[in-house]
């Protein structure tokens, strides 16, 4: 089984790829959306509502778990692995999705502790993040520091997960990214080659983006970058492959599940979630 975790809704447009690429396989997905949006909140208050997400997860039989939230796995999943997990459950793992776009951006595959150069690397990107990601800097040093060709200008995005969350309208989706995409523009010295949209939220808004940004911007796609290294990881370690012949899928909120705005950008059908007891 594997656990699939986001601060609220966004992690749903990883779970779609993630069903499309991974069929046999179960999951789990579990949503903080009491506490979300997590991107305006401190480091201490996202680490200490990460690791209880993930221990939640865990309980629940998962061996693997992808922190399907950028501000989680940015500021959160480092912590947690040098604190916590390798003393406490050496067998299990916890991924984050914004290492699998650095590996992407960089051409590199991640080493932690030898991350090694590529020269050849020279985009002028573009991310996308809540405020908490972008103030923990991690895609700017961790492309930075295996890119150092690499330009990249990283725009706060205040305010656009609850805008997604409460089911704005486009109307009103539209002018925020316009008014993110403008600024960013504003601050960058060239046309961005790449955009990466750094916030599992975002997706579901990708064409709005898309309208706002330049045509020479490329988008890069969090989902499908993610599920294919997530394929890739779980072909390199069996022992995470729990093929099922009849997968589930079972969706909890720490929040009241009728409360949840039904988002009609999830791609299939926004899931039905129940409540963590
Ligand atoms: N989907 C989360 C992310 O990728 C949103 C964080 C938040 O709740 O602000 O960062």
């Amino acid at each position: 089984m594997i656990g699939i975790f986001d601060s609220g809704s966004g992690g749903l447009s990883i779970l779609a790829q993630l069903r499309k690429t991974l069929p046999n396989q179960s999951f789990i997905y579990l949503g903080d959306h009491a506490r979300a949006p997590y991107g305006e909140r401190s480091g201490d208050e996202i680490y200490s509502f990460s690791g209880e997400m993930i221990q939640t997860l865990f309980d629940r039989g998962c061996s693997l778990v992808l922190l399907a939230c950028n501000t989680s796995a940015t500021i959160a999943l480092r912590r947690l692995q040098e604190d916590w997990l390798l003393d406490h459950y050496p067998e299990k793992r916890v991924l984050g999705v914004h290492i699998p776009m650095v590996e992407a951006l960089t051409g590199l595959k991640w080493n932690r502790d030898n991350p090694g150069t590529n020269d050849a690397a020279g985009r002028n990107v573009v991310v996308f993040a809540t405020p908490a990601t972008v103030a923990s800097k991690t895609y700017q040093d961790e492309i930075q520091k295996r890119a150092p060709n690499t330009l990249i200008c990283e725009q706060s995005c205040p305010g656009l997960v609850a805008a997604i969350e409460a089911g704005a309208s486009d109307e009103v989706l539209a002018d925020l990214i316009k008014g993110f995409v403008d600024a960013a523009l504003k601050k960058s010295s060239n046309l961005p080659g790449a955009a990466i949209l750094g916030c599992t939220h975002y997706p579901l808004v990708e064409d709005l983006f898309s309208a706002a940004l330049p045509d020479e911007t490329e988008i890069i796609c969090q989902p499908s970058i993610v599920a294919s290294s997530l394929a890739g990881y779980i072909a390199r370690h069996p022992e995470f492959d729990i093929f099922d012949s009849s997968p589930s899928l079972m969706c909890f909120t720490t929040g009241d599940p009728e409360a949840i705005t039904p988002l009609a950008r999830v791609q299939g059908k926004m899931p039905k979630f129940e409540k963590l007891n």
